[in-house]
């Protein structure tokens, strides 16, 4: 499965992964993206159907906060690298 995180820190709110992929992440108040799934833990695999919507929303976000990966972030958008 494929696992997604968001690096809060470094997102500013730009909008443009929830219109990629409105059933993976969504907004907080401040308009910072967190993952609907798994509350941005990162830990939930993503459903085969919602692949090509993630792909979109990481390959579009222009501060590469959207992070993707084939191991569960447990938390940290940073696991992976
Ligand atoms: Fe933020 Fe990137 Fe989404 S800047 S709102 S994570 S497209």
């Amino acid at each position: 499965p494929k696992f997604t995180i968001i690096d809060k820190d470094t997102c500013i709110a730009c909008g443009a992964c929830g219109a990629a992929a409105p059933d993976i992440y969504d907004y907080d108040d401040d308009g910072i993206a967190f993952v609907l799934l798994d509350k941005n833990t990162g830990e939930i695999g993503i459903p085969e159907e919602l692949i090509d919507d993630m792909i979109d929303a990481y390959e579009g976000c222009p501060t590469d906060s959207v992070r993707v990966s084939n191991k569960p972030f447990h938390g940290n958008p940073d696991r992976d690298e």
